[in-house]
């Protein structure tokens, strides 16, 4: 473990920042900074070993845990009678026909398959059983009972036979009846068309918002080498508040408390974070302290923030058409959203050049405004920042690029996705301002990893560095005063 810590420490060193002494009682070689081999990224092409080799669950499992023997017959005769189906039907001249028609299909051969099963369903269940059969012949086919399920969060699909779903937050492989590629490709077919786009050999790549708010990203032959790659993100329509975010150990509530009041006083924040490490979800529990007299605009590529103030407008890019033109990027709305005379500006995910415009709205007068991140620490972050700044192809020089960063943003805070699946907050930094052209940054709360269990669970707890944050004297002119407690170096927080 401290060679893998002494890397991780060089790594750092090699970076031009100085980190702020802080009265912290242990050596730096034991800051807990996890590596990146510590976020198992939820891509379907980084899906670990360990997961792959469980035996896949099929959906009847999931939807019905404590099933009765009666609605256990039918659940294995749902199974038989969809494999029947796919095998007797033309799935390509049934997905053509007018729904009634279809229905009517359907029910003659539900009905005469129920009679020969001995199936005891009434006239409603029957109704029932054919809805459903209709919904996953027809619709989203497979993937309809994933899509209802409340409990699976990511639906990850390469190729028809290898499909993994993330239920109760655990990633799990399970087993989707897509009858062949051809299938699965009509259903991704489906769902891009929706939103009035294609997906061919040409155009092999597609990310598209499903019709109930879920993420989609698909693509295809020639750039896929085994079938569909398909990632749902699901859309949740109660998201998780700062409170459950406590409440499931993610975040320790003094950080929370602290996060809190310094999202309140306008406190530009980062939210820094690998994929699927909650970074969304961490932005819009934050939002719910924003004031709720201040005007905020949301700029998304996929608008999947929720925020529960009231005055927000929401904005979200579009892709270009298919000669082409008519692409709005994240700049663009930038750009727009700042004569729209926003308090802030909340950017989903800063990616690219519109980090030079958030940074200049953030540096003037839009203090508090907020975006999310792809990186693996806070200074990772602050890195990919000075990239993106770069990528606008403004002559700049790294000392006006770092001042620019330096003057916007006052808290990163990172997320991290534990090897055992476990999201944390692992630090949370504040950045103080420069000297000479080194961006100064401290470490204010931290989550130390202290051993794992046999059962490969990390253990760890959140504590303090000891460093007490800049912000908290203007938090006391505000009337605001954190308990000294919740900053004393190496008390565990909880
Ligand atoms: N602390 C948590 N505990 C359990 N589940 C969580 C936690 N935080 C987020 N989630 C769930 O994890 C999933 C991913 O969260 P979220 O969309 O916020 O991640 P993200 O970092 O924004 O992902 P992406 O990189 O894809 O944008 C969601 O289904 C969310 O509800
Ligand atoms: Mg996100």
């Amino acid at each position: 473990m401290n060679n893998r810590f002494s890397a991780i420490q060089s790594f750092d060193d090699d970076l031009d920042f100085e980190p702020q002494s802080a009265p912290a009682p242990e050596a730096p070689a034991e800051i807990p900074v996890l590596a990146e081999e510590d976020t198992p990224p939820l891509a379907p092409e980084d899906i670990p070993e360990s997961v792959k080799q469980q035996k896949p669950l099929t959906i009847d499992e999931i939807s019905v845990k404590d099933a009765t023997p009666a609605q256990q017959k039918i659940l294995d005769a749902k199974v038989k009678l969809h494999r029947q189906m796919l095998e007797e039907f033309n799935l390509v001249a049934l997905e053509e026909l007018p729904r009634d028609e279809l229905v009517k299909e359907i029910h003659k051969f539900v009905s005469d398959y129920v009679a020969k099963e001995r199936l005891a369903l009434n006239t409603t269940e029957l109704e029932d059983f054919v809805g459903t059969v209709v919904d996953e012949m027809t619709g989203l086919g497979p993937l309809e009972p994933l899509m209802r399920n409340d409990d699976i969060s990511d639906i990850l699909i390469n190729g028809p036979n290898n499909c993994f779903a993330e239920i109760k937050g655990v990633l799990q492989p399970i087993n989707i009846p897509f009858k062949d590629e051809d299938h699965l490709l009509r259903i991704i077919q489906k769902i891009v068309a929706h939103v009035g786009r294609r997906i061919d050999e040409s155009n092999p790549m597609c990310d598209a918002r499903m019709p109930d708010g879920s993420r989609f990203n698909a693509a295809i032959r020639p750039i896929t080498i085994d079938g569909p790659l398909v990632s749902i993100r699901k859309f949740k329509e109660d998201k998780l508040t700062l409170e459950k975010l406590v409440e499931f150990n993610a975040i320790a509530p003094q950080m929370a408390e602290t996060m809190r009041h310094a999202v309140a006083a306008r406190k530009t924040t980062i939210i820094s974070g690998g994929t699927g490490t909650g970074k969304t979800t961490m932005l819009n529990a934050l939002s719910a302290f924003i004031n709720p007299s201040e005007r905020v605009l949301t700029i998304e590529d996929a608008a999947e923030l929720n925020l529960q103030i009231p005055h927000v407008g929401r904005m979200e890019t579009r892709p270009p058409n298919n000669e082409g033109n008519g692409e709005i990027k994240q700049r663009d709305l930038v750009k727009n959203a700042l004569r729209m005379r926003p308090d802030r500006v909340i950017l989903g995910e800063v990616r690219g050049e519109e980090c030079f415009d958030m940074l200049q709205a953030m540096n003037t007068g839009h203090e508090g405004s907020m975006a999310t991140i792809h990186s693996n620490t806070c200074r990772d972050a602050i890195s990919r920042m000075e990239q993106m700044l770069g990528m606008t192809g403004m002559p700049m020089t790294v000392a006006s690029i770092r001042s620019q960063i330096a003057g916007a943003v006052h808290l990163i805070t990172q997320l991290t996705r534990l090897s055992d699946g476990q999201r944390k907050t692992t630090s949370i930094s504040e950045i103080t301002g420069m000297e000479g052209d080194i961006i100064q940054m401290q470490e204010i709360f931290r989550f130390k990893r202290t051993g794992l269990t046999e059962e490969g669970k990390i253990l760890g707890h959140f504590e303090a560095t000891g460093v007490r944050p800049r912000f908290l004297e203007e938090l006391k002119a505000m009337g605001i005063e954190l308990p000294g407690e919740f900053f004393e170096p190496g008390v565990e927080l909880k």
